[in-house]
């Protein structure tokens, strides 16, 4: 079976994307699938072979790096058999039975490579289109979510069209504090800043303003944080529950893959098993209501009196070295390997 594995993009979350590869490249059966690297650059220009493999080189974690400017390339042109190719190389695509696409946020994640790959006419790993663009917007996600009697942490909603009418007092009366601002669009927390004061307020506006045009601003649930990891199309199946324990304000980019003391993981979450039953059928209802298919990591808070709030869902979620998705699997029955043949198997079905 002919494997391609897509990586890399313009996102924020490139880096965390190339993490995510590198490790299934090193999980995926050898003797059962032949794997074709695709690098997208910060540009957004897509690379075969040599520029490919420096992309999955990059090992150190350390290279991982908050870096929303594209003007920063991750690939060095290499020598040799390097070759660079349109987008919509259909050449290359004709070529592979099944495509993984292992690009977190912006254009990666949001239906447009899945919207390509439709085109293609090559069958892909992950939800559709729809769903995809429907999770990565936390607004829209949200509004779904809520409309199928799911808790979600109460918001408010600005564009750049309306972003002067942000007022934090209002923002106050309604949401209490700390908030959470974020922009509608992104991932691994890119952007995302907890706020207490007016200063912070106007401040973390701008900066979630910065990488998008729609920005939620979020009561601050207090609760425990716990990830399920959900596969499958028609009947999904959901893992044991995983939970964050944050060292730092909140689970931040830094606290997730650069600063070895941000977060430690609790794999499986302790947890009564009714409660575990509920989390479960939640990370089910979720997905199905946001219409998931093959895979998707549904984030929740859990807090004292017993109340599960959906966070968000992840439909192309981390597989770095510390990512939940493939940990959870694990510890579900699910080997890596098997767990990457599954998800072909379910892109392919
Ligand atoms: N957005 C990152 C990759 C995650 O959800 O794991
Ligand atoms: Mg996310």
């Amino acid at each position: 079976v002919k494997v391609g594995i897509i990586f890399g993009g313009k996102s924020a979350e490139h880096e965390v994307s190339l993490q995510s590869a590198k490790n299934i490249v090193d999980a995926i059966d050898k003797d059962k699938y032949e794997v074709t690297l695709i690098g997208i650059d910060k540009q957004g220009r897509w690379h075969l072979n040599d520029q490919t493999s420096y992309l999955l080189n990059a090992e150190n974690p350390k290279l991982i790096q908050l870096n929303k400017s594209n003007d920063n390339v991750a690939i060095v042109p290499g020598s040799g058999s390097s070759q660079m190719i349109h987008a919509s190389n259909g050449a290359v695509l004709d070529q592979l039975d099944v495509v993984f696409p292992i690009v977190h946020g912006t254009l990666g994640e949001d239906g447009s490579l899945q919207g390509m790959l439709r085109l293609a006419n090559v069958p892909f790993v992950g939800p559709s289109v729809l769903s995809s663009s429907i999770c990565m917007d936390k607004d829209i996600a949200k509004r779904l979510l809520q409309g199928a009697g799911i808790h979600v942490a109460k918001g408010l909603v600005y564009t750049t069209a309306n972003k002067q009418d942000a007022a934090y007092e209002q923002a106050v009366e309604e949401l209490g504090t700390p908030m959470f601002i974020k922009p509608a669009n992104q991932g691994s927390s890119v952007g995302v800043s907890k706020v207490s004061t007016k200063e912070e307020f106007d401040k973390a506006l701008d900066v979630a303003f910065d990488y998008d045009h729609k920005v939620v601003v979020e009561e601050a649930i207090i609760g425990r944080e716990i990830e399920c990891a959900v596969l499958g199309n028609e009947e999904p199946k959901a893992s044991l529950p995983g939970e964050i324990l944050p060292q730092t304000a909140f689970y931040s980019y830094e606290s997730k893959y650069i600063d070895e003391k941000g977060a430690e993981l609790a794999i499986p979450a302790e947890l009564p098993e009714e409660t575990v039953k509920q989390v479960q059928a939640a990370a089910i209802a979720a997905f199905q209501t946001l219409q998931c298919e093959g895979l998707a990591r549904v984030d929740f808070f859990l807090t004292e009196d017993g109340k599960i709030y959906v966070n968000e869902v992840n439909t192309l979620p981390g597989f770095t070295k510390i990512s939940m998705y493939p940990k959870l699997w694990e510890i579900s029955g699910v080997p890596y390997s098997e767990l990457i043949s599954e998800l072909l198997d379910l892109a392919i079905a």
